[in-house]
């Protein structure tokens, strides 16, 4: 079949402090935050760092409730998820259906920096929380 991811579009780590993170990031590989943004639907204040083509994305709570939050409180802090760069995220996300995967999301939703997001549950996906992700324009 056609190959539906084009790149890794991110690593995403759980943090309880955003701007410790970023520093020691700074200092220990002289990576430079590209983009910030909170996304309050998600309840989270995420940091891009640029590396190639693809982003490290560091990611802290902004409220108890929010989903990086149990998180944090159920594994600590660590890798979170992995976002894949696809060309059309509905058509992906129907594929990993059609495959038997289980999804978080039944449709795309808007995510970061403008692009087009639907998270595919770990169940189904070998432990790893993904999130298929289609870039602006
Ligand atoms: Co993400």
């Amino acid at each position: 079949m056609e190959q539906l991811l084009t790149e890794i579009d991110h690593v995403a780590i759980a943090v309880h402090d955003l701007d410790a993170a970023i520093s020691w990031y700074e200092r220990a590989f002289g990576a430079t935050v590209e983009h910030r943004e909170t996304v309050e639907s998600d309840g989270v204040a995420e940091a891009l760092l640029r590396v190639a083509d693809s982003y490290i994305q560091l990611l802290m709570p902004t409220r108890e409730d929010s989903p990086v939050a149990k998180y944090l409180e159920r594994k600590g802090e660590g890798l979170h998820h992995v976002g894949y760069r696809v060309d059309d995220c509905a058509k992906a996300l129907e594929s990993v259906k059609a495959a038997g995967g289980r999804v978080i999301d039944e449709a795309p939703r808007p995510g970061s920096r403008g692009t087009m997001v639907a998270f595919v549950h770990p169940k189904t996906s070998f432990g790893t929380l993904i999130e298929l992700v289609q870039e602006p324009g």
